[in-house]
């Protein structure tokens, strides 16, 4: 008879745009592994036929639409996956769609739930929301050599900001992350929340 695997974990990671989120997608993964643990890393935007019609959408409508259509598609490989026992990380989520929708354009943040709410069921058991100065971000990303520090730039990145800090005093799921601190720092913190939710030990 073939054994059932348990099923995987979900980790969203979450924040303004140069908080380091990709970079320790790939370090929690390799830590997971390192605990015997198989964790894939996956991103949105996901689907490269959706990040099309997002670079050409001139609507803030069909660009929320589009997100969440995006996350629809997304959230079916995260489910496979996490049936197959993986753990899985994802740089982004529907916390993603708040901030920056919501938060950043000013959208209605209800609508803005109903939508995802409509797009997918599934939702992270655990959510790290990297905190940042805007300042600190927008240099980070210049020095990455990403367009920022435009005026509009800083102030959309600050909504974003602010609208995950509401996010955060939800709390469930959600934990924050200093992510203006080094980034062994940060890498200690993202393991020490996931150490403890899941109360970890090598296998
Ligand atoms: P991302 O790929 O994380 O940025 P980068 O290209 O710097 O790695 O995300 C692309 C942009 O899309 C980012 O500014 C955030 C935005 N975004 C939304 O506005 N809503 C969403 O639901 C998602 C997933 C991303």
């Amino acid at each position: 008879m073939e054994r059932r695997k348990t099923r995987g974990k979900f980790i969203a990671l979450e924040g303004p745009d140069g908080t380091g989120k990709s970079t320790q997608a790939l370090l929690l993964a390799s830590f997971l592994k390192g605990m015997g643990i198989e964790a894939k890393v996956t991103r949105e935007p996901y689907d490269p036929g959706i990040l099309k019609a997002l670079a050409k959408s001139e609507s803030k409508e069909a660009s929320c639409l589009l997100f969440a259509a995006d996350r629809a598609i997304h959230s079916q490989k995260i489910e496979r996956l996490l049936e197959e026992g993986f753990w899985v990380i994802s740089d982004r989520f529907i916390d993603s769609s708040l901030a920056y929708q919501a938060g950043g354009w000013g959208m209605d943040l209800e609508k803005v739930e109903e939508i995802n709410a409509f797009a997918t069921s599934l939702r992270p058991d655990l959510t790290l929301i990297f905190s940042c100065p805007p300042a600190v971000c927008a240099r980070r990303m210049q020095r990455r050599g990403k367009e920022s520090g435009f005026d509009s730039d800083f102030l959309l990145q600050k909504k974003v900001g602010c609208l995950y800090g509401v996010l955060t005093r939800r709390g469930g799921e959600r934990k924050i992350v200093d992510a203006s601190q080094d980034p062994l720092k940060v890498e200690a913190r993202v393991r020490r929340e996931v150490k403890r939710k899941w109360r970890l030990k090598k296998r």
